[in-house]
């Protein structure tokens, strides 16, 4: 079996769930139920006994050194994380403790187990940390995308603990001989995203004619992927990836967040459309995101080359499909709406002022 922490999140969920469509080798999801978790993303899997949840902590050495002498797992896939840049600016210290605290503690608990392994055991296992390509920084207009060399350089709370974590992960490869990979990965996009995130966010307000907040100018560039090719790509990287090696995952979709919003309000003017008129009418400039990086974009061609994976999606065919994701699961959309997200929402939008362009 397989370890999977935060498999309740956006893209531990649909990685689960695409899993068990294609094989039926168990499953222990690790989660701790965060805001951000949730176990309506799995409502499938209720009666599978390959899928086995533990509502816990990766901090919790204790609880992770009893999962590995139980379940044995031959290789962990260690998404578990505080995700959202904006949560970061205005509260860095629980990126600190999940995301650097929690992956030492993961690499401590996986290292001891590593340590009692031989033979086939010992070659087979791994490690695969999910980073992301924001720890690279920010590239500027004419600037070649992120490759597995560019040096690390990231600009906000949630980056730079993303790439502490990355270098703990690097280091337990290089002083102890774990065999982990890091896999860096550009804008996940698709089903089951929390509405925090540009896209989802973008579809929820349009469809309550809220307005559409564009931070700064909209000019900003990201490099969309639809989750279940990122989800390939780890598999991939978890079958054929070299130990102590990086691979950066990408969609080959650079788009300026202004032309997200304008593909979404399009969509959503064709699959249902509002009295009041088109949706692009809601669009509303705002006070830009403290340090936001102005562009991101991944070069995937050593995993392409080196692994043979590739997207199967194009941006079009990826945001139909997630459009429609969230106009036909409306009850997935109620069970998130928590009285934590509304706070949310209040505390990131309420005092940011709106701007003319
Ligand atoms: P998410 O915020 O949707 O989900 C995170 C999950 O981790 C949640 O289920 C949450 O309950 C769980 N979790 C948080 N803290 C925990 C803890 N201390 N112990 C156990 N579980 C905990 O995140 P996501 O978007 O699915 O991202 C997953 C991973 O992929 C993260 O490591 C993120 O940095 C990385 N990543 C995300 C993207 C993206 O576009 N979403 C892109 C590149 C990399
Ligand atoms: O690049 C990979 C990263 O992508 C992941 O590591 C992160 O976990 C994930 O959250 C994502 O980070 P971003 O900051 O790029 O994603 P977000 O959806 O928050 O924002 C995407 C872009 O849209 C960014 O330039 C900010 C902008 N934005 C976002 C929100 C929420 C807006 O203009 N308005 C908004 O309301």
């Amino acid at each position: 079996m397989i370890l999977v922490t935060g498999g309740a999140g956006f893209i531990g969920s649909n990685f689960i769930l695409d899993w068990f469509k294609l094989g039926d080798e168990a499953i222990i999801n690790l989660d701790a139920l965060t805001y951000a978790g949730n176990m309506e993303n799995l409502s499938a899997l209720t009666d599978c006994d390959r899928h086995i949840f533990i509502h816990g902590n990766i901090c919790d050495a204790y609880l992770l050194s009893a999962l590995f002498k139980s379940h044995r797992p031959r290789a962990i896939i260690h998404f578990a994380a505080e995700s959202h840049v904006d949560r970061s600016i205005f509260g860095p210290a629980e990126f600190l403790h999940t995301n650097v605290q929690g992956t030492f503690k993961l690499l401590e608990a996986a290292r001891a187990f590593y340590n009692t392994l031989d033979g086939n055991e010992r070659a087979a296992f791994r490690f695969l940390h999910i980073s992301t390509d924001e720890v690279y920084g920010t590239l500027a207009p004419g600037d070649a995308p992120f490759s597995e060399k560019t040096p690390y350089a990231p600009n906000s709370p949630y980056s730079a603990s993303k790439a502490a974590s990355d270098h703990f992960v690097r280091a337990y490869y290089h002083t102890y001989g774990l065999p982990t990979i890091t896999t860096n990965c550009s804008n996940n996009y698709g089903p089951y995203q929390f509405p925090e995130k540009l896209i989802p966010l973008m579809i929820l307000n349009a469809l309550e004619g809220k307005p559409l907040p564009i931070y700064g100018d909209g000019k900003q560039v990201r490099d969309w992927l639809y989750v279940s090719d990122h989800c390939s790509g780890i598999r991939r990287v978890l079958e054929a990836g070299q130990p102590g090696e990086t691979y950066n995952i990408g969609g080959l979709n650079e788009k300026m967040n202004i032309d997200i919003v304008k593909a979404v309000c399009a969509l959503l003017d064709e699959l249902r459309p509002s009295a009041d008129g088109p949706y692009a009418r809601l669009m509303t400039f705002v006070e830009d995101r403290p340090g936001h990086d102005s562009r991101y974009a991944i070069n995937p061609s050593k995993i392409m080359n080196e692994l043979g994976w590739k997207p199967q999606e194009t941006f079009e065919s990826g945001i139909r499909k997630t459009v429609h994701w969230y106009l036909n699961n409306s009850d997935w959309i109620k069970s998130v709406m928590s009285g934590e997200y509304k706070g949310w929402l209040q505390k990131n939008y309420m005092q940011r002022g709106r701007q003319e362009q």
